[in-house]
Parts: structure tokens; C-alpha cells; sequence
């Protein structure tokens, strides 16, 4: 049990029939100033209860409490029980226990294996990977190592944009003004202008969508030219997006994009039809929506199936065949309305799991506060940013560590370190501007900032030439004690970024770790101390492992040296 919940049980002795455990251990605040102990109670909420005042109620409180071991001082002050822990055990213990479990600190176990799939990244075909694919594969990639983190069994899965009408129109432009050569040298930038230029001339053809039309019922229908030209532009727009993941270290257990529900998608209209849930509606198949929401469309007017019904589809196959009770899609904000009809229909199905289905919005990727648009040629390459993160994070390492020896892995770390953090740190529903000077910046709230201060924790042990030591663990003074403190909330902020699914809880703490240990490392002679050494070495060694454990749950690499 941690500290808050045993204070909360030891209240819980007393105010029995006032209050249950679960609210005390909500109340329980963690006092901003060391004077008022480690954790506080607020008695303002009984005052009614006891027709007492809270400071009257606080006194009685802290008289009568049996303080559980490792506590060594109450007080009443202001309304509030404060308690004090003993410092010097406490910190033996968290540092001991940090440097036992290594990785495995702060891993929790209430998903008890259950199965969670989460739906990130799913970029589309023939079209460029765009920013709100970065901040999709981004998020995605922490929310799956969160919830591995959690206890959970996490299923990654790449929903590709492989399948629609689209690819009818891009195989029709092909066949007008296809150049072959051409698209092997750059496969993604030739199919997008080969598209831009497909809507472009069937503003004054319309013609060409009947065309366009005609190519995707083809493809539905398994003609095999269209077949095989679909193949082709998903194969070379997939070697472009596996360099991307390469680069940020992302990888996926499934990357069966909608393509893979061809198959499947009979059976959901047929489920549909059993249970009475089609309408006809101008020749085509809707399943009427609750509340204000229009129609959800499953069958167009000349038989060919859209995007709600290959994930419907999808979320059924995903049920069936991981056994997932939870699943994560982790989409724009701009396809909310989807998945609140997916949703709905699900439910309506009477699909009891659907209840753990869960959309998992975020806010755009900015440039000068604008939208960076990947339509009508204005394209952001995406390799080519993360390769110029890349390059700064070089130029700022040759200024700083000439010397360093692996200089090439460690560029690369800290320039998508960078771009990761910076997407992470806030909350995902904010927009995120894109600045990659402000993202590789060694000092404030920056993916380096992080890197750097392990990279000293790593420095100061290797200089120290510390040994593992789970013996000389304790020596206190409060500059320590705030970051043993921090070391004990590391698992709270495991469980908080995964109820929330909010990666930058995770962020906001490891902030909040180096900025104390830095301040440490400022203030307190570690190397040259006098007294307690080894000890101070094994905090260190302590808070490198949270360090590196609290950054790989947001993807970011924890370079020794920098
Ligand atoms: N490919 C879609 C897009 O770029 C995102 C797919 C998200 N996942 C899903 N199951 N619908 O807009």
C-alpha cells in the first residue's frame, strides 16, 4: 500500500461512519510547503457532519490517530491533519525499492491482462504522412506503452487508409495520366499530384467521378488491373511510412489497414438487416442515429461500402479475434461525429463490449499558428522534418559535446526525443505549435531538457564509479527529500496518464523529477561530499532508472551521454 492510502486507513478508523476510505483517500492533499507535512487531510467537508469547526474537528483527529509505521509526526493546523513521515526510512526504502525493481518500478497491475487494442497512426495510402498522422503515431505509440505499463495486454494496430473511393479516382487519373517511371522515384508526391489533378480537372469534367466511381466498383469487384495497381501504390506508400516509424521507433502488431474488412463487411450488413437496423434512404442503406445525429451510411446508392462500415466491421473482428474488452481509437478531433455513429450503431447492435470502445481526440499540428495542409500540393514532408530535427539536434551537439563519441545515435535520439516530447507535454487536446528551434532546446520544458538531465545522472555515476548498492541507501536532507517524493509519485502518474489517456501526465512528472533533481544536483555535493556518498550516489542511480522508465513510456530514448 502506499503512503496516502495507509494515512487514508488510519483516518478511516475513526471516521468509519462518516466516510468511506476510497473519498478520505481523495481528500488527501499533498501540501505544496515542507512545514505542513507530506500529506494533508481537510476537515472543512465534516464540519457539517460534526457541527464542529474543521480546526476543532483536525485536533480531535490528530489526538486519536494510530500513525502507521513510517509516519512520525501529526499536527492539526488551519482545519487540516498534517502528517510528517520519517524521512530516513522512507527514503531507504523508495530508493531501495526503485534500484530492486529497476524497469519494473511503478508498474502496476489492474488491467490484470485484460486486452486492449488501441488504433493509432493509420495514415492513407498514396497520400503523404501528415502531422495529425505524427501526433496520431505519437500518442498511440505512449498510450500503448502506458497501458502495457498499467497491467494491460496492449494490441497496436495500424488501421490503414487503404480502401475507399479515393483509390478509384487515383486509379483513373493513373490510367489518364500515369507516369510509371516516375512514381518509383517518388512514389507519394507523383500519387498525390496525380490526385490533386484528378479534382482539379473534374471541376469542369464531371465525367471524371463517374469514371473514378467506376474504378473503385472495379476494385471492390476484384477486377485484377485495378487490383494490382492498388497493390502497388500500397506497397511503395508503405516502404515511405515504415522509414518514418523506423525513425521514431514505433512498431505495430497489426497493420491489416480497411482493405482487410473487404471481406468481412457482408456479414455486418447482414447482422444490420437481422436485427431490423437498415433503412433505405435515396437508394442507399443508413442505420438512423440516435440524439441530432445524421444517418450512419453503410451501403452506397450502387453497392460499394464506405469508411463507417469497414470499421464497424473492424471493431466486430477486433472483438473476435484479440478478445479485447477496451479499445482506444486515437483519431482527430475533426472525425469526432464517426465514431460517435460507429458507436451508436455498435450499441444498437446490442454489442454490450462497445461500452469500452473510446475515441481519443487530440487538437492540430500548427506552423505560425496556422494549420499545416497537406491538400493541394502544399505537402510537409514528414521524413524531411523529423530529418531536420535530426540535423539541429547535430549542430547542437557539436557545440556542446565535440567530444561525445556516438554522436550520430544520440542525434537521432534527441532530435525525435525532441519532436515527441514537444507533441506530448501538453494535453493532446490543445494544439501543438511547431517550432523545431523552441522543441531541441537544452533548457526548459524540452525533450533535451529530459535526455540531458539522465545523461548527468549517468555522468555523475559513472565519474562516482558507483556500484549497486541496496545497503547505503538513506541520507536526507530536504533537497533529497523532494526528490525521494518524486520518486513516490511515479506510479500515481502511471495510473493517472492511463485513466485519462494522457501522456503528458507522464511528461508534466518527468518535468517535475528533473527539475528537482537538477536543483539537487545544484545545491548538494554529491561527487566531493564528505558525508554520505554512496548514499547520494544510489539516489542518483535512482532517479535515473524513473528517468529512463518514465521516457520510454512516452517513446523518447534515454542517451547515456550527450
Ligand atoms: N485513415 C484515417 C484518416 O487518416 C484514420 C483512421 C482511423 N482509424 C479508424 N479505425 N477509423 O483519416
Amino acid at each position: 500500500m502506499d503512503y496516502q492510502s495507509l494515512f487514508a486507513a488510519a483516518l478511516y478508523k475513526q471516521l468509519k461512519e462518516q466516510l468511506d476510505q476510497e473519498k478520505i483517500c481523495q481528500l488527501i492533499e499533498k501540501p505544496k510547503y515542507s512545514e505542513m507535512g507530506d500529506f494533508a487531510f481537510p476537515c472543512f467537508e465534516l464540519a457539517k457532519i460534526f457541527r464542529k469547526s474543521p480546526n476543532q474537528i483536525a485536533g480531535e483527529l490528530a489526538e486519536q490517530l494510530e500513525c502507521p509505521p513510517l509516519f512520525e509526526k501529526v499536527e492539526a493546523v488551519g482545519g487540516y491533519v498534517n502528517v510528517f513521515l520519517n524521512q530516513m526510512e522512507v527514503s531507504a526504502s523508495v530508493v531501495a525499492k526503485v534500484i530492486q525493481r529497476k524497469e519494473q518500478y511503478g508498474s502496476l497491475n489492474h488491467g490484470n491482462g485484460e486486452v486492449i487494442t488501441i488504433d493509432f497512426s493509420s495514415p492513407n495510402i498514396a497520400k503523404p504522412f501528415s502531422m495529425g498522422h505524427l501526433r496520431s503515431t505519437v500518442i498511440g505509440h505512449s498510450l500503448a506503452r502506458i497501458g502495457e505499463k498499467n497491467g494491460f495486454g496492449v494490441v497496436r494496430i495500424n488501421h490503414l487508409g487503404d480502401w475507399g473511393t479515393q483509390f478509384g479516382k487515383l486509379i483513373a487519373a493513373y490510367k489518364l495520366w500515369g507516369n510509371e517511371e516516375k512514381i518509383r522515384v517518388n512514389p507519394i508526391k507523383e500519387l498525390l499530384t496525380l490526385y490533386v489533378k484528378f479534382h482539379d480537372e473534374a471541376e469542369h469534367d464531371a465525367s471524371l467521378i463517374d469514371e473514378g466511381r467506376l474504378w473503385f466498383k472495379r476494385l471492390e469487384d476484384g477486377d485484377q488491373e485495378a487490383r494490382e495497381l492498388w497493390k502497388w501504390f500500397r506497397e511503395e506508400s508503405l516502404k515511405e511510412f515504415n522509414s518514418i516509424y523506423e525513425l521514431l521507433g514505433v512498431t505495430f502488431d497489426s497493420t491489416q489497414g480497411e482493405a482487410f474488412y473487404n471481406n468481412k463487411m457482408e456479414r455486418v450488413v447482414q447482422l444490420l438487416e437481422e436485427k431490423q437496423l437498415l433503412k433505405e434512404s435515396d437508394g442507399a442503406l443508413v442505420v438512423e442515429s440516435a440524439e441530432e445525429m445524421p444517418p450512419c451510411l453503410i451501403k452506397k446508392k450502387d453497392g460499394t461500402t464506405l469508411y463507417a462500415t469497414r470499421d464497424l466491421a473492424a471493431a466486430i473482428y477486433r472483438h473476435e479475434a484479440y478478445g479485447s474488452s477496451r479499445s482506444l481509437y486515437v483519431v482527430g478531433n475533426e472525425q469526432t461525429l464517426h465514431f460517435k455513429q460507429l458507436f451508436d450503431v455498435l450499441g444498437k447492435m446490442d454489442y454490450e463490449w462497445s461500452q469500452g470502445l473510446k475515441h481519443v481526440p487530440f487538437g492540430m499540428m500548427l506552423k505560425d499558428g496556422k494549420k499545416m495542409s497537406t491538400r493541394k500540393g502544399k505537402v510537409v514532408l514528414l521524413e524531411e522534418v523529423l530529418k531536420e530535427a535530426v540535423d539541429l539536434a547535430r549542430q547542437n551537439i557539436a557545440d556542446k559535446n565535440p567530444s561525445l563519441t556516438d554522436k550520430e545515435r544520440v542525434a537521432y535520439q534527441v532530435g525525435t526525443g525532441a519532436v515527441m516530447f514537444h507533441d506530448l507535454k501538453n494535453h493532446r487536446l490543445n494544439d501543438v505549435e511547431f517550432s523545431l528551434n523552441a522543441m531541441l532546446k537544452f533548457e526548459g520544458e524540452t525533450g533535451p531538457y529530459v535526455q540531458y538531465t539522465h545523461a548527468r545522472a549517468s555522468s555523475i555515476l559513472r565519474k562516482g564509479g558507483y556500484e549497486e548498492n541496496t545497503e547505503a541507501l538513506a541520507f536526507v536532507d530536504d533537497q533529497a527529500w523532494r526528490v525521494v517524493k518524486g520518486l513516490m509519485d511515479f506510479p500515481e502518474a502511471v495510473k493517472r496518464s492511463f485513466d485519462g489517456n494522457d501522456p503528458s501526465q507522464v511528461a508534466k512528472y518527468i518535468l517535475d523529477l528533473a527539475k528537482s533533481f537538477n536543483q539537487y544536483y545544484g545545491n548538494v555535493r554529491i561527487l566531493d561530499a564528505v558525508e554520505g556518498r554512496q548514499e547520494k550516489l544510489s539516489l542518483v542511480h535512482a532517479v535515473k532508472v524513473v528517468l529512463k522508465e518514465s521516457m520510454y513510456l512516452l517513446g523518447l530514448e534515454a542517451p547515456e551521454e550527450m
